[in-house]
């Protein structure tokens, strides 16, 4: 008989933690992989695949560091072979909108044979509090290659319980998700949003894309994430995805959530700011 077990690839990132969480949280039995899990995995060591993946029934895989680059086709096509071999079942994978690279990955696991779902979503909001824009806002002044379009920004946890109904609900198998936030915003819009809330003045510049590149590498950003990030701010951010889906709604039953809600549950202290609704850092005249 099989084992209900779900492996979790990326299992300490922004999505991998969250669908960890929720699993455990519904009692499935479900196992976390990274280079630094129990069972280790690394996307650079292919060796480490198949005991991750041994005695699981179904797969979330977030690639690292990211779908679109060049190398994730060929690492995607084996992970999938790998995986056929261990008797999984279902791969639900996360991706990104408008990703030459992201769809070539995408149309591997959708004739793979396996049961299969995409998560395709939009720029994720945590990528504000999470990731690589939150140094800029700490230090005051987001710095980027400037956007040529608005982006419907999606909550995380949105992301997670869209994956985690895709691994547990048959009705949904063999589809493509793709999930946005339900508004445009620009940059600036939520840079403004969380000087607001972080009570700091945090302004935003984007600046011409070479000039951003050459700096950051002149600064020891590696070859392979300028590449990214071109890819993502040229291609990707030029106004083909200027627009929202209705997806969380269809299969949670419930809106997705908004860029203010999302501000209002990350502490301000995250951004330099500080919680003003903490007795300690009320002004002294207020005491
Ligand atoms: N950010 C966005 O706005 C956005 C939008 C759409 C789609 N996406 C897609 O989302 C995916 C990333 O998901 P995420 O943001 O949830 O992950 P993430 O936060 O980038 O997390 C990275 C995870 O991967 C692990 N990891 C790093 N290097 C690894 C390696 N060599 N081998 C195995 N694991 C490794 C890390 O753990 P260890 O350090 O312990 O190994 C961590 O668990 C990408 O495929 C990207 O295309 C992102």
């Amino acid at each position: 008989m099989k084992t209900e077990l779900i492996a979790v690839v990326g299992s300490t990132g922004k999505t991998g933690a969250r669908v960890l969480a929720q699993l455990n949280s519904m009692g499935i039995g479900a196992r976390g992989l990274s280079r630094n899990s129990q069972v280790p995995f690394d996307w650079e060591n292919r060796v480490t695949w198949p005991a991750a993946l041994e005695g699981v029934r179904a797969v979330y895989v977030t690639y690292y560091p990211d779908l679109a680059v060049p190398q994730a086709e060929a690492d995607i096509r084996e992970f999938v072979a790998v995986a056929k071999q261990q008797g999984v079942e279902h791969l639900v994978l996360m991706s990104g909108r408008g990703e030459e690279g992201a769809r070539r990955a995408e149309q591997v696991v959708e004739t793979s044979g396996l049961a299969w779902n995409v998560v395709r979503a939009s720029w994720f909001m945590q990528n504000f509090s999470e990731s690589f824009m939150l140094d800029g806002l700490q230090a005051g002044e987001l710095v980027l290659p400037q956007p040529n379009a608005s982006e419907p920004f999606i909550d995380v946890d949105d992301i997670a319980s869209v994956a985690v109904a895709a691994l547990t609900n048959p009705a949904l198998r063999n589809q493509l998700l793709e999930v946005t936030g339900p508004e445009l915003l620009t940059f600036d819009q939520c840079v403004q949003a969380i000087a607001n809330a972080s009570g700091r003045e945090i302004g935003f510049t984007p600046v011409p894309v070479d000039a951003y590149l050459e700096g950051a590498k002149a600064e020891g950003l590696p070859d392979d994430i300028a590449w990214l990030i071109n890819e993502l701010f040229v291609n990707v951010l030029d106004g083909r995805n200027e627009h929202t889906t209705n997806t969380v709604q269809k299969v949670l039953g419930r809106p997705a959530r908004s860029f203010a809600d999302y501000v209002a549950r990350v502490s301000p202290e995250v951004w330099g700011g500080s919680d003003v609704s903490d007795p300690k850092n009320e002004p002294p005249g207020n005491r």
